[in-house]
């Protein structure tokens, strides 16, 4: 039983790593395209939020799933901060490094690894962010537990993520945009029809705002709030790992 757990989760892995390097890329310049530039404004809301917890001298922050780096960069740039970003895509790593070396000036190591298993020490970070890789782990309990692991009490965990959009007539309206138009854009541009397909079929397993939420509390984040992005195509859930 737990083998063939185990089996479906290796392969669930291998499934999404593939798909991300096929599409490392043309994967920025899809992003700010059929988002309007919109997610550079989301990424930059989390580096807001998480400069006080970032104030501190020496303070360490963990971007896991980071892919091409985008909010590492946003994190350094906005919080001085000691960014470490971390995926287990090794292409989508190759082009992260790239960009942190002519757009930062502290460095930031890319490190590869899995987001359900962490290749960190427990406490280790004042701050950790995932932002649209969540809804790809196998497990979203066990990435929440992870981002849980490596926080020092006290410190604060960021989830960027696309989530349900609250206003009824605007929720159907991006379902139609999201479900029928963006895999055929995204299908052109980046050769990957079926990586655009993936998309809206993630996000509408993953659980809403507030299960999301109760989630977190369940596994012992504290002081667990989000808001809700662009009418709710996305939410920016923060938490805290409690001091005791
Ligand atoms: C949609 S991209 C998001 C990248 C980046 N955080 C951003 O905001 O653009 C999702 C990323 O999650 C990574 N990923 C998915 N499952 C992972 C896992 N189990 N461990 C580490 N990275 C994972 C993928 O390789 C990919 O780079």
């Amino acid at each position: 039983m737990a083998d063939k757990k185990n089996a479906s989760e290796s392969e669930h892995a291998r499934r999404v790593r593939e798909m991300f390097a096929g599409i490392a890329s043309r994967y920025d310049l899809l992003n700010h395209l059929l988002s309007g530039n919109t997610d550079k404004r989301w990424r930059r809301l989390v580096a807001r939020k998480l400069q006080d917890a970032l104030s501190v001298k020496g303070a360490r922050a963990l971007d896991v799933a980071c892919g091409t780096g985008d909010l590492s960069l946003a994190l350094a740039k906005a919080t001085g901060a000691q960014v470490v970003g971390t995926d287990f895509c090794r292409p989508m790593l190759e082009i992260a490094a790239r960009k942190a070396k002519t757009n930062v000036s502290s460095e930031i190591p890319f490190v590869e690894g899995d987001a359900l298993k962490l290749p960190f020490v427990g406490e280790s970070f004042d701050a950790v962010t995932i932002a649209f890789g969540l809804r790809n782990l196998s497990s979203v309990e066990t990435g929440l537990e992870e981002l849980f692991r490596v926080l020092k009490p006290g410190g604060r965990a960021a989830i960027l993520e696309f989530s349900r959009p609250v206003v009824p007539g605007f929720r159907a309206l991006f379902q139609f945009y999201f479900a029928r138009v963006l895999p055929k854009i995204g299908g052109v541009i980046s050769g990957s029809r079926g990586a655009y397909e993936y998309l809206p079929d993630s996000v509408s397993r993953f659980p809403d705002q507030k299960r999301l939420a109760a989630l977190m509390e369940d596994l012992g984040f504290a002081e667990v709030e989000y808001k809700n992005l662009t009418g709710g195509i996305a939410a920016l859930h923060l938490g805290m790992r409690p001091l005791s």
